[in-house]
């Protein structure tokens, strides 16, 4: 039996015999002595064999190889003072090994070194194909560690300080709309229709407060086909969680108790509290973004109406069509950014363009005072406006100030974008800094120009702001995000429990009674038989993870993720399927190859 993980063992175990089961992470041959570095998912100890004091080991060590799996019984003894290793938890011990039998060793060479000391970078379609080598390397299941400690982490507090009950919704079940494309799957003894997996369960756990659960989270799988970036994944997990007779206040309070509790637990990281809090107005006025970074500055200062009758075109158009101009201001921007990078053709223009911008106008305050700018402007402009923009924005000698003018959409997200490639390339971002923020006071409806309709901002269940219900398509949301260092961790909100108001809603995306009656007849029939007043949020859990992990993408804090292209690079998933099977679905491809 084992005994102990090879990394858990100290110095309080010197004079013990020990039983121990790994890989071999490396093997030294020191001259008649030979090294292993035992490991298992705890750590690495050090085992010692040579013709003397394990002599019944020896014979056996020489044939070991890297990744082996062996078995080990030894006596754990204090190293000599000049072979310490204060890099490991063990290093102040080896394991003079009486025993080591090999359990199984490799029959074919690893396609990466996955040793703790190799820190060679190891392409990631590698590491995707052969993840179980990946996963056992230091990095990754530290990693996979964390994860598990946060889910512990929150179990105990949902569960056993605030009484939550994890209760599990449909995997195979209705379209539910979080506004992405669904994963469909056929039924079989129901030909032509189709499950759809959920994108959340957000309706599921709704119906679950009118069956009086009051408090319930569950660790949910979600299924989404969109786009798929750094953070976002087809399949990820949320933290999903619904709760009764709360206000907006009391659930905000009771995320940050639960926040703060995975902090402390996890990294022995106390949150200032309160959290900060922005609205979405002022957020999208100061930052440009809904999911602002805020561990530094630039903030961008709106020069609209100062803009509005000045003699540039290209401001006073923007205005006059409704939209607006704004700066961001750079200190050191003038010395740190040359126009080349700011004109057409510079990657500062290209961020600019991507976003929607046509071109992008400066000024520069020279390091003597002097004011710098492109032609435009300086024909454009008075003397007397110019130094009312410097005025506004603070700006000093040696300032950069970026113009974005046009529909305000497109002037916050140029902005926004600019904002954080320079806040990055000028070093203002402390990587140890970490900023959590409410984001409250969303608008309920955004405008989709492509369909030309209003469209939920987070979902049409979400409750409409009180003091706003007389007018729907203008009012404020009671819904809130959590943001941390500029990424969405969390969203949710209060609901609607009533069907009067919900039905308008439905109304106001454009959805037709019976349409809105086919797709959630069910809720609204449930909202008549007593529904309680009752709100939520839903955390993407790999995304708090990822940042928890010091980590730029969610796949590496997920077992076995997907690439870029939703493919499964382990099991080459999505795959095709025999004709038999796609005839027991009534399904026929309509798919063409390219030819
Ligand atoms: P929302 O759609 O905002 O809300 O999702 C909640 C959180 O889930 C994470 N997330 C993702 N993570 C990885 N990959 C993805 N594709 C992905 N999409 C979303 C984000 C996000 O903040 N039902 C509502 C919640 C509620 O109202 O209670 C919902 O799903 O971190």
């Amino acid at each position: 039996m084992r005994t102990h993980y090879c990394g858990q063992l100290r110095t309080e175990h010197i004079g013990e015999t020990v039983t121990l089961y790994g890989w071999v992470d490396r093997r030294r041959d020191h001259g008649g002595v030979i090294f292993l570095d035992l490991r298992d998912r705890t750590g690495i100890v050090q085992i010692v064999s040579d013709p003397q004091r394990t002599a019944g080991s020896y014979e056996q060590a020489e044939t070991i190889r890297n990744e082996y799996v062996l078995k080990i019984t030894g006596r754990v003894t204090q190293r000599p003072e000049d072979s310490l290793n204060p890099r490991l938890p063990t290093g102040e011990l080896e394991i003079y090994a009486d025993q080591i039998e090999l359990l199984n060793r490799l029959h074919k060479q690893l396609p990466f070194q996955v040793a703790a000391a190799d820190t060679e970078p190891v392409r990631e379609d590698l590491r995707l194909k052969y993840r179980y080598l990946d996963l056992r390397r230091d990095r990754m299941s530290q990693n996979l560690q964390l994860r598990h400690n946060v889910v512990k982490a929150i179990r105990r507090y949902l569960e056993d300080v605030q009484d939550f009950i994890e209760i599990e919704t449909p995997i195979l079940t209705r379209s539910t709309p979080e506004g992405a494309r669904d994963y469909l799957v056929p039924s079989r003894v129901n030909p032509s229709e189709w499950f759809a997996l959920p994108q959340s369960p957000q309706l599921f756990k709704q119906l679950l407060m009118v069956s009086g659960m009051d408090r319930y989270y569950q660790i949910a799988r979600c299924f989404r086909d969109e786009d798929l970036r750094a953070d976002r994944q087809p399949e990820f997990t949320q933290l999903d969680m619904e709760m009764s007779f709360m206000s907006q206040e009391e659930i905000l309070q009771l995320n940050e108790d639960l926040v703060s509790y995975i902090f402390k637990t996890v990294k022995g990281i106390e949150l200032p509290r309160p959290f900060p809090r922005l609205t979405y107005a002022e957020a999208i006025e100061r930052y440009g973004s809904d999911k602002p970074d805020t561990r530094f500055g630039l903030e961008l200062v709106d020069v609209s109406d100062l803009m509005k009758d000045s003699g540039f075109k290209v401001f006073s158009g923007a205005v006059a069509s409704g939209g607006i101009v704004k700066i961001l201001p750079i200190p050191g921007g003038n010395d740190a950014i040359s126009n080349v990078r700011i004109k057409p053709g510079g990657d500062l223009f290209k961020e600019a363009s991507e976003a929607g911008a046509k071109g992008l106008a400066y000024i520069r305050v020279r390091d003597d005072g002097e004011i710098d700018t492109i032609g435009a402007i300086k024909d454009n402009l008075t003397d007397a406006q110019k130094q009312e923009l410097l005025n506004r924005t603070g700006a000093k000698a040696g300032h950069l100030l970026l113009f974005g003018a046009g529909a305000g959409d497109m002037v916050n997200k140029t902005l926004d974008r600019l904002r954080l490639v320079i806040g990055r390339e000028l070093g203002l971002i402390d990587p140890n800094k970490i900023n959590l923020l409410w984001l409250t006071d969303f608008p309920m409806f955004e405008w989709n120009a492509e369909e030309k309709r209003l469209e939920a901002l987070h979902h049409p269940f979400t409750a409409p702001h009180p003091d706003d219900v007389k007018d729907l398509k203008t009012a404020r949301a009671q819904a809130y995000d959590l943001v941390y260092n500029g990424y969405e961790i969390g969203g949710g909100s209060l609901r609607i429990y009533q069907r009067e108001i919900q039905e308008e809603v439905f109304e106001a995306i454009g959805l037709s009674p019976e349409e809105a009656y086919n797709k959630f007849g069910f809720l609204l029939e449930a909202f008549e038989y007593g529904t309680p007043p009752h709100g939520g949020i839903a955390y993407g859990l790999d995304r708090l993870v990822m940042l928890l992990a010091g980590e730029e993408s969610i796949r590496d804090v997920i077992a076995f993720p997907k690439t870029q292209q939703a493919r499964c690079l382990l099991t080459n998933a999505p795959s095709g399927v025999d004709e038999k099977q796609l005839k027991e679905l009534y399904v026929a491809s309509t798919y063409k190859p390219k030819s």
